[in-house]
């Protein structure tokens, strides 16, 4: 338990210890180290996302962009960063602003309320929808969903974790299959639809991809919200000093940083390499802790350390190389329109009673984050 609500001493006590760590269970190699990080994340030649480069079989029907390697993944990635990047997210998340303004006047009277429930899941739900262009689901249903998903990512640990991932499978292909069936104009999906290349690829391949889209939306900038409001809230001098625009740039993404939702990923080899003094077979699974790297005193002084105006910056919160994050520019204009309506609003935020995580690993979230605006 300690570790969900902590994993920091644990991943600083690897980093020095045992930097390239064989976990028995998961049968993987952990690596803590941010250089030992960003190569693997860099180098898709040797280290692969794609497990059918090593053997592995795959159903054709369930191929999206995540599950490739470049040239590949190239042609329907690109199309969809373009499309991503050409939706007006400034005003989308705008659009979110108003929502979430409207919740503060519902909400304000509350002796308290979850900021989890209330508030991060519905505006991550609306945002995603506004996105992609699709009628919303019901948050009660996609919650559902998305837990599936996030469980089955923590499968090596636990392979129970992995029961509704079959299920959760299809309810994501459902819901896209609903989309692309019924497209909202100015999303994305009709964006595609529009796209003369789209058609040349298979259908499901595309819808997929959304899906894999979808889920990467809703779930960061979910867990995401939650994280960054409950430092800030530690921290009420910092929220303050985002008041400064400056500070506010470079300090969301240190925020980010230092939150590191997204905890690790794999690849596994496609060939006999090294890193530093460890040597790998072709197959072998390594796990990129991109929360351990970012707090790496080697590439961050003072790692443990909130530091709004830290320059460089080259944190691995949102991968690094050929899979890093599509949806990245979106995140960090949402959380900067997120702390500017804190900034605004008329009342104050404060916690409320004790936050909890989510026993999850691979995504590292609250379940519950008790606020108020009464004083
Ligand atoms: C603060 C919020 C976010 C964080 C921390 C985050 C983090 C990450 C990370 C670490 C990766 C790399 C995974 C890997 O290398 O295996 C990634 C990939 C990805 N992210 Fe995000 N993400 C965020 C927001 C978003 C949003 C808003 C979207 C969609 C609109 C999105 C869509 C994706 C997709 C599709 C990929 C896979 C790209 C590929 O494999 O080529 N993410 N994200």
């Amino acid at each position: 338990m300690a570790t969900i609500v902590d994993p920091y001493p644990v991943y600083a006590q690897l980093r020095e210890q045992a930097p390239v760590f064989w976990h028995e269970q998961m049968q993987s190699w952990v690596l803590t180290r941010y250089a030992d990080c960003r190569e693997v994340l860099r180098n898709h030649e040797v280290w692969a996302r794609d497990w059918r480069r090593v053997g592995a079989e795959l159903d054709e029907d369930r191929l999206h962009i995540q599950l490739q390697d470049p040239p590949e993944q190239a042609r329907l990635r690109s199309i969809l960063l373009n499309s991503l990047n050409d939706r007006g997210l400034e005003a989308l998340c705008l659009r979110a602003r108003a929502d979430l303004e409207a919740r503060f006047t519902q909400l304000a009277d509350r002796e308290s309320f979850d900021f989890l429930n209330e508030i991060a899941a519905p505006l991550a739900l609306r945002i995603t929808c506004d996105l992609v262009g699709m009628t919303a689901p019901s948050l009660e249903s996609y919650t559902k969903t998305f837990d599936g998903i996030t469980l089955a990512m923590d499968a090596g640990l636990e392979p129970a974790r992995a029961d509704r991932s079959e299920e959760t499978r299809e309810e994501l292909a459902a819901l896209m299959a609903a989309g692309f069936a019924d497209p909202l104009p100015g999303g994305m999906i009709a964006d595609l639809l529009a796209h003369p290349e789209c058609h040349t690829m298979p259908e499901r391949y595309v819808q997929n991809s959304m899906g894999a889209i979808f889920n990467a939306s809703y779930s960061t900038l979910y867990a995401t919200a939650g994280s960054v409001l409950l430092e800030l809230l530690r921290r009420p001098e910092m929220l303050e000093r985002l008041r400064e625009p400056h500070l506010l740039k470079s300090g969301i993404d240190e925020l980010v940083r230092f939150v590191s939702p997204a905890q690790g990923t794999g690849r596994v080899a496609t060939r006999t390499t090294r890193l530093g003094d460890a040597e790998f077979k072709r197959g072998d699974v390594v796990i990129t802790l991109f929360a351990a790297a970012n707090r790496d005193p080697r590439q961050f002084p003072d790692p443990d350390q909130l530091i709004l105006d830290r320059s460089p910056n080259q944190h691995l919160g949102f991968g690094w190389g050929p899979h890093v994050c599509i949806g990245a520019e979106l995140a960090l204009i949402w959380l900067r329109v997120f702390i500017t309506c804190l900034h605004e609003w008329p009342g104050r935020l404060s916690l409320a009673g004790e936050p909890l995580y989510k026993h999850t690993a691979t995504l590292r979230h609250l379940d519950t984050l008790p606020v108020t605006f009464r004083h």
